[in-house]
């Protein structure tokens, strides 16, 4: 019997999607500030300014990036929706699941039936996916301090110069931010791929899950207890 599972709150959903939006701005923004591809309209002005404009707008999807990180923690520790994510990592150190789910990705077994949401790949992916992301708001964070030396720059521009330090300087900074934006730029695809895979190939209209909260599963006795 197929049986709808209710996999995502609404705030998940709703944060993952302000996160697409965000991550699309600051991919499109930052290759403006290290390639500036327009040039600014002829005028009387000694300056336009264009380049600090682009900067203004890719800080302000940058500081919305990292709010949706501080709230994805958040619901990762805190929701009662998100306890099917937070058991995923029980299916992460199992080996017979590990062992299932590579056999599954190579169409020589089937889907293990873990405990969590998450496969252990999955799971190490989102994992290095979040570090990645941390790594890109610091060094994003270090940046902003020397462009804006007032207010919130100047409160964390003390706190950040030993870590401007330890990457070995600003110059590096900049190189360091931007090569993690290649993380990014490779992980998006595989992450859409996988998701439409299993979806698809697992029949489980798991795609949904992201839209509508709901995926559809034959029943197991295990996933009962998400049942909503
Ligand atoms: C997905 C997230 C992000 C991506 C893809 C991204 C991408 C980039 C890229 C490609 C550059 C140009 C680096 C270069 O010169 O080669 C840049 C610069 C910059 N980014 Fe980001 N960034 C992200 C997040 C952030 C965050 C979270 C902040 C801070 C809140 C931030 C602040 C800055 C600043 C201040 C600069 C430098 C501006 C300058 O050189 O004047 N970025 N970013």
């Amino acid at each position: 019997m197929i049986e709808r599972i209710y996999e995502f709150s609404g705030v998940l959903r709703f944060n993952h999607w302000v996160r697409v939006v965000t991550m699309l701005v600051l991919v499109v923004t930052g290759f403006y500030i290290a390639k500036p591809f327009l040039t600014p309209y002829v005028t009387d002005e000694p300056v336009n300014f264009m380049n600090a404009l682009w900067r203004f707008w890719h800080l302000v999807f940058g500081f919305i990036l990292i709010a949706t990180t501080l709230v994805k923690i958040y619901l990762f520790i805190f929701d009662r929706q998100s306890k099917n994510e937070r058991v995923s990592f029980f299916d992460f150190i199992s080996p017979k699941i590990w062992i299932q789910q590579i056999k599954y990705y190579m169409l020589i077994g089937k889907h293990p039936h873990g405990r969590g949401i998450y496969n252990p790949l999955q799971f190490i992916a989102y994992f290095i996916i979040f570090m990645t992301l941390f790594l890109i708001s610091l060094t994003g964070m270090i940046l902003y301090v020397h462009v804006y030396h007032d207010g919130l720059g100047g409160f964390f521009y003390e706190i950040l110069r030993p870590f401007e330090m330890l990457m070995g300087g600003l110059a590096n900074v900049r190189e360091i931010h931007h090569i993690t934006m290649w993380i990014f730029l490779f992980f998006i695809p595989v992450h859409i791929y996988m998701a439409v895979f299993n979806s698809l190939y697992g029949k489980s209209g798991s795609m949904d899950a992201i839209f509508s909260g709901y995926t559809w599963h034959t029943q197991h006795k295990e996933h009962k207890e998400h049942k909503k």
